[in-house]
């Protein structure tokens, strides 16, 4: 499974993983829409953030009960405490970008509720620490770095991910 901040590349880099592995990639971000027909940024409207992360909790742990899948998980699903348990029973790479990075992907667009409201660098620096203690791999994007050669050194790192103690 991918993790990391919004605008982090999760989905891109995700579904390049996949490819090479011959694998399924799912999105939960994705996954969630198609199950409720709704949008994020309406989801988290109409119910509200703690319920929205105990729908994508569910949706992980759907995802997760299948081997051998790549899943990209939305930049916040970490915040859930079932769902970082989970994660530490499985094999995560972290994608990570500094607030910089995140502010310039992302800072204007409208479908990211938590981008609107909140001060993403704020945001950031609150999760650093969780998905580093549930990752058992650590990318930090290269300055000018392409998802294909953030690919080429995930493949190269991929036995280490593989002997991660995992609980
Ligand atoms: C969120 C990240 C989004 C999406 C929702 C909340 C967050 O996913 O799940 O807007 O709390 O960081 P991406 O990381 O795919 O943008």
């Amino acid at each position: 499974m991918l993790i990391g901040f919004m605008g982090a590349g999760k989905s891109t880099l995700g579904r390049l993983l996949a490819d090479h592995l011959g694998t399924a990639f799912y999105d939960s971000d994705t996954l969630i829409e198609e199950a409720t027909s709704q949008s994020i940024a309406a989801l988290f409207t109409t119910m509200g953030e703690p319920n929205f992360r105990e729908l994508e909790h569910h949706v992980i742990a759907t995802v997760a009960a299948q081997r051998s899948t790549v899943l990209a998980l939305g930049g916040g699903a970490i915040m859930h405490e079932d769902t970082q348990e989970l994660l530490r029973s499985t094999y995560i790479i972290y994608l990570e970008i500094g607030a910089t990075t995140a502010i310039r992907r992302i800072g204007a667009t409208a479908d990211r509720p938590l981008a609107r409201s909140g001060d993403l660098q704020t945001l950031l620096e609150t999760r650093i620490a969780i998905y580093r203690s549930v990752a058992s791999l650590t990318l930090r994007e290269q300055e000018g770095e392409t998802p294909q050669s953030t690919l080429t050194r995930l493949i190269a790192l991929l036995p280490k991910l593989y002997q991660a103690e995992r609980t």
